[in-house]
């Protein structure tokens, strides 16, 4: 007898075939006088096992193992499914001719949903069994098929770079290094920056890669891990960095309106969470602007914030002016000062201010992007001013044999899930988070 998902139970429960097996996780059980309940819950959602207490033989097996059964044990269990209103998951229930306990669980779960959050990511394949985190699992593979989906018809080519390199590709601070052969150190890419950028030199005209990358970052914020998800797109003969920003708010638009249609509901009843579709173009502000607007609002910006740059608190600031007065979610901030981006930026006539943007989701930041500067000359100077030219010679040579216009961004898969569905930190939103403090599971 095949298996049958416990969605498809009420469906069943009306048909002809009402003798089913059901597998899944114990998720608990009620022992009474004369019966005993047992909710098992598979992928697809929960269901009522009953089991009838009796004096006969047959029915004593069945008996027997549902009293020796522990929460959590993976079952397998053959019964008949029959309607029954009284019940208040699905209106049905499974009465049990036989179960079989495949895989016993230990008795006592070590986490539930009140334990503390360290120790759900001790246990994160028990804390993973919850319907609410299955379903940030469901949303991303969606989130990952709608961005292909874009992709795809936009004529993108897919990219798998390495992530063992000879140089820092961000800034050397927060590399991971690792003995590498005869040839001395490597060091875990951070992006895939320069070898996207590599594509353009070699026509690919259009790229996008989703994988890992690292960073040394010994942060504990809610924001950071030390091993994250990057989604990184990169185009050719563009004008500007606009033309990078006006597909990522399409593209964006285009996978929050595939969530909304295929979990809207499941989102708003699991996580409280309501996914809006934003309305195009996302509001710009220059840095310039942004500081201006601070500076109007009162807002101090605190010392330990890199000199220019805006803090958490301002963000959100801004991110509520976006809000009051476009309506959006979104905010594109633009044109920031080149001290505080990488040397690959494009900057204007004015070397002070790169052709760059951040965007801001709900008050956070998501994705960097920039024009790139393609004319070897210029891009070999800065190299040199941020004392990077020899570390980074090889990428230089990718500019010296004709490079198209270009530019594009990476954007944290968990930062934008852990938005999209409200989650309090990365962590909820990654199979399982790497951090400063964590290495285990
Ligand atoms: O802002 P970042 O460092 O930019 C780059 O990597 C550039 N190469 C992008 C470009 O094309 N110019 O990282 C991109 C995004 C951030 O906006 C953020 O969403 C995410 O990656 N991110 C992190 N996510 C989790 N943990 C961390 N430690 C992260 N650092 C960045
Ligand atoms: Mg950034």
């Amino acid at each position: 007898m095949e298996r049958v998902p416990i969605a498809a139970l009420p469906r069943a429960a009306r048909s002809e075939v009402s003798k089913v097996v059901v597998v899944g996780f114990v998720a608990a059980i009620r022992v009474l006088k004369r019966m005993i309940f047992v909710i098992v819950h598979d992928r697809t959602g929960r269901v009522q096992v009953t089991i009838e207490r009796s004096d006969r033989a047959a029915a004593r097996s069945v008996e027997e193992a549902a009293l020796s059964l522990t929460v959590g044990s993976a079952i397998r269990v053959r019964g008949t499914v029959i309607e029954n209103s009284a019940v208040k998951v699905g209106g049905v229930e499974l009465l049990a001719s036989e179960i079989d306990v495949v895989g016993p669980a230990e008795s006592g779960l070590p986490v539930d949903e009140s334990s503390a959050s360290d120790l759900q990511l001790d246990w994160r394949f028990l804390a993973l069994r919850r319907p609410a985190s299955l379903l940030v699992f469901e949303v991303q593979t969606t989130v990952e098929r709608a961005m292909r989906e874009y992709w795809a018809q936009h004529s993108f080519l897919e990219l798998h770079s390495p992530k063992l390199m000879h140089s820092a590709s961000e800034s050397g601070a927060d590399t991971f290094a690792t003995s590498y052969f005869e040839l001395g150190t490597a060091y875990l890419a951070q992006s895939p920056q320069f070898y996207k950028q590599m594509a353009m030199a070699a026509g690919f005209e259009r790229v996008f890669e989703i994988g890992p990358v690292f960073r040394a970052e010994p942060s504990l914020t809610p924001r950071h891990a030390a091993e994250f998800t990057s989604v990184d797109v990169e185009l050719s003969w563009i004008d500007s960095h606009e033309d990078v920003m006006r597909m990522e708010e399409t593209w964006l638009q285009h996978i929050l309106s595939t969530v909304r249609r295929e979990h809207g509901d499941a989102i708003e009843r699991e996580l409280g969470t309501e996914v809006r579709v934003p309305a195009l173009p996302f509001p710009r502000l220059t840095m310039r602007e942004a500081h201006a607007f601070l500076r109007g609002e009162g807002h101090v910006i605190p010392e330990v914030t890199k000199p220019s740059d805006i803090d958490p608190a301002g963000e959100r600031l801004l991110a509520r002016w976006a809000l009051e007065t476009h309506g959006s979610e979104f905010l594109f901030l633009t044109d920031y000062p080149s001290s505080l981006r990488p040397f690959y930026h494009m900057r204007y006539d004015d070397p002070a201010v790169t052709k760059s943007f951040d965007l801001l989701w709900k008050g956070v930041e998501i994705t960097t992007g920039a024009q790139r500067e393609h004319r070897h000359n210029r891009l070999a100077r800065q190299a040199e001013e941020a004392g990077l030219r020899e570390s980074v010679s090889y990428y230089l040579d990718f500019f010296r044999y004709g490079c198209p216009p270009h530019g594009g961004f990476g954007l944290g898969l968990a930062r934008l899930l852990m938005l999209m569905l409200g989650l309090p930190s990365i962590r909820e939103a990654t199979f399982l988070h790497r951090g400063p403090n964590r290495i285990t599971p």
